[in-house]
């Protein structure tokens, strides 16, 4: 038989969805390894999507999104992300964050471009590359999960077409202050590249911290591609409805692309995510709140039983090392599962500089939490 697709056979399984199915049926496992918040989603949403499906809204919608999504998606926009759009040109709606991604990739690249990403990083970005051909350049972030500057700009070639950026992070919690910001938007500019800005944690900022989204920025606006998603902010991942936000010069191709390969996003859940963006964001500062206090628990908890490890800065993930107890993120997580039936997923998968570490997830109940750290407490000990 004739070989099939070598860039896709090249990728592994999910190894976050294979922790999944060995957690999901065994009540004696606590799960800190999956990215998606503990909340309910907001009735008003579910009551959207089901009120839309009564009404028979089952046939194809309008490849970019329904109007009216489209309309609060930019007015979403302008009023807290400060970005100067048109929801006619500037906005197609997806399949989730993931599928923004793609079609980010779809729009600006071609076979050869390279890539510069900051590791560790998002699992996807990589195999999105791999998809599309695109060359990886990735540049190991600091001690502290900043991005290393320096480091980019040597790793710029005449190849270079993009570079992304996931602030707040996952998995590092990392968050960029705004001078690094700044900083990338000069490499950008001076460069002439693009910037792919994957903002889908940008609710998720502890300590007072504010979220500015670069196409906002001076001359930034027709360089950047921002994806984002309902998924994080309304904890309806299962919903699979995201954005993509660029010029109409890229809306338009990921028009096309998006027409031939999914022919568009479900039409009822749009009418759900409709109903969330006319929640008060209000709605989700006592979540904050929670999401903040478990993030010190863990931190605090991680600290005292001795790792190495940097607070967050936001999202929900944490990264501590395993180095100090001679041990990789690969058996860390492999034997905490078979010992102590906890699953926390590799470093590894995030790069080349994370194999001596793990992710933890610390959205999860804390009464659930309190119980994993004293069981990576007895893991640690017995190393
Ligand atoms: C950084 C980042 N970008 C994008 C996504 C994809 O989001 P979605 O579930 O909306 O496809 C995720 C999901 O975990 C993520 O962590």
């Amino acid at each position: 038989m004739k070989e099939i697709s070598y860039r896709v056979s090249k990728a592994p399984k999910s190894a976050i969805r294979e922790l999944f199915d060995l957690a999901t049926g065994r009540s004696d496992v606590i799960s800190l390894g999956i990215g998606q918040p503990d909340f309910k989603t907001p009735e008003l949403a579910i009551q959207g999507n089901i009120n839309a499906l009564k009404k028979n809204i089952t046939m194809y919608a309008p490849t970019k999104g329904v109007p009216e999504l489209l309309e609060l998606i930019e007015k979403k926009l302008r009023n807290f992300n400060k970005i100067n759009l048109n929801w006619r040109e500037n906005i197609i709606v997806t399949n989730g964050g993931s599928q923004a991604l793609t079609l980010a990739f779809a729009s600006i690249f071609n076979p050869g471009d390279e890539l510069i990403i900051s590791s560790p990083n998002f699992v996807s970005y990589f195999y999105c590359s791999l998809f599309f051909g695109v060359k990886v350049k990735e540049v190991k972030r600091n001690k502290d999960f900043s991005p290393d500057i320096e480091r980019i700009k040597n790793s710029i070639t005449d190849k270079t077409k993009a570079i992304i950026i996931n602030s707040p992070n996952n998995p590092t919690g990392a968050a960029l202050n705004p001078k690094q910001l700044k900083e990338i938007v000069e490499i950008i500019i001076d460069n002439d590249l693009y910037l792919i800005s994957d903002e889908v944690y940008e609710n998720y900022l502890y300590d007072e911290l504010k979220h500015t989204s670069p196409a906002s920025l001076n001359g930034m606006f027709e360089r950047t591609i921002t994806v984002n998603a309902m998924s994080k902010l309304f904890s309806a991942t299962g919903f699979r409805l995201g954005y993509a936000v660029a010029s109409k010069k890229i809306i338009d191709l990921m028009e096309k692309f998006h027409q031939y390969t999914v022919a568009g996003t479900n039409h009822a859940a749009q009418y759900g995510f409709i109903e969330a963006l006319k929640i008060d964001p209000k709605f989700f500062h006592e979540i904050l709140e929670s999401f903040d206090n478990r993030r010190i628990f863990v931190y605090n908890r991680l600290k005292e039983i001795g790792f190495d490890v940097i607070k967050p800065l936001g999202a929900f993930y944490i990264m501590p090392s395993t180095e100090k107890f001679k041990i990789s993120g690969e058996s860390f997580s492999k034997d905490i599962m078979k010992k102590q039936a906890v699953a926390i997923v590799p470093g590894s998968i995030f790069g080349s500089f994370s194999e001596n570490m793990i992710r933890i997830s610390y959205a999860t109940e804390m009464e659930k939490l309190e119980e994993a750290m004293n069981r990576i407490e007895k893991f640690v000990n017995s190393l």
